[in-house]
């Protein structure tokens, strides 16, 4: 425990990407990241103008917007790239940008095109970044953090969802290989799992307000109160940080103890 960063300094000096950074669950972990000394956030997203205003925010010393459809690996490859330029090193990647299923995927009517799509994102999106973050990483020499979104749908399947489902049982694998291969050079990969929670992901997928996302799944935690984008936020800033520097290949679960709806 010697080196544990005391309080909200807990990133001093490090140079950190989020993917999907511009809303929901990355732009709340970029915030904090920043808020935990972070010398510099790159905030990467195909929404340019959430993503500029969030890195505005932010201040233009410590915060760049960078546009990257994760799905196209060129764009992947001089994201890591320009962020190198700016700021000389990486040491956290949080792979995060994802979509949810793009139609109702059962298993009955289930449309391999619409499976396709998904997985261009939320599984080859994720293996890129990842790829691209680890190889700068074991360039640079760096021992860094390597977090992954997946989702407590990896673990409780999908009711129409399936091939979303199936994407975040694949980040698990990749995260599980990850950990395993780049260990020896330092370099850590966790997955974080969270449950519900009201972003504008979950508000498109259901045709709810936030605040009726909010409402449906207010009863589906063991604990009393409502998953919220900062708890999901704090795990991936414990991940990312050395309060978990022995910690590889873990997938941490954020639900507050999910109850499946109904049971
Ligand atoms: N909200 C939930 O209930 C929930 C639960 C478990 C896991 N997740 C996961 O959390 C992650 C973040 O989602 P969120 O809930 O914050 O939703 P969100 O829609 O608020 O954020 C996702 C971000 O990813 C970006 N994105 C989508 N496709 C992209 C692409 N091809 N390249 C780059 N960026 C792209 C979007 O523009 C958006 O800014 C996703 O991986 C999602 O699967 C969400």
């Amino acid at each position: 425990m010697a080196n544990t960063k005391p309080g909200k300094n807990k990133l001093e000096d490090k140079v950190a990407i989020v993917t999907g950074g511009a809303s929901g669950i990355g732009e709340a972990t970029a915030l904090l990241f920043v808020e935990n000394g972070a010398r510099a956030v790159v905030i990467a997203d195909i929404q340019d103008e959430k993503g500029q205003k969030l890195a505005e925010s932010i201040g233009k010393d410590r915060s760049t917007f960078i546009h990257c459809d994760v799905t196209d690996e060129n764009q992947v490859q001089s994201l890591v790239e320009s962020t190198l330029q700016l700021y000389g090193k990486l040491d956290i990647m949080f792979c995060n940008a994802g979509i949810c299923s793009l139609g109702k995927q059962t298993v009955l009517d289930f449309d391999p095109d619409l499976y396709e799509k998904l997985f261009a994102v939320n599984v080859r999106g994720v293996a890129l970044t990842l790829k691209y973050a680890a190889r700068a990483m074991v360039e640079g020499g760096v021992k860094g953090s390597i977090i992954c979104t997946a989702s407590v749908a990896a673990n409780l399947g999908g009711d129409i969802y399936t091939d979303y489902s199936m994407s975040k049982c694949a980040v698990l694998g990749l995260v599980k290989s990850a950990s395993v291969q780049l260990g020896p050079h330092g370099i850590r990969a966790n997955s974080i799992s969270p449950g519900p929670v009201a972003t504008p992901l979950m508000s498109n997928a259901m045709g709810m307000s936030l605040e009726q996302v909010e409402k449906a799944f207010e009863s589906t935690s063991a604990l009393k109160g409502v998953l919220k984008v900062k708890h999901v936020a704090n795990a991936v800033l414990f991940l990312a940080c050395e309060d978990s520097e022995f910690i590889n290949g873990h997938n941490l679960i954020v639900d507050g103890g999910f109850i499946t709806p109904g049971k």
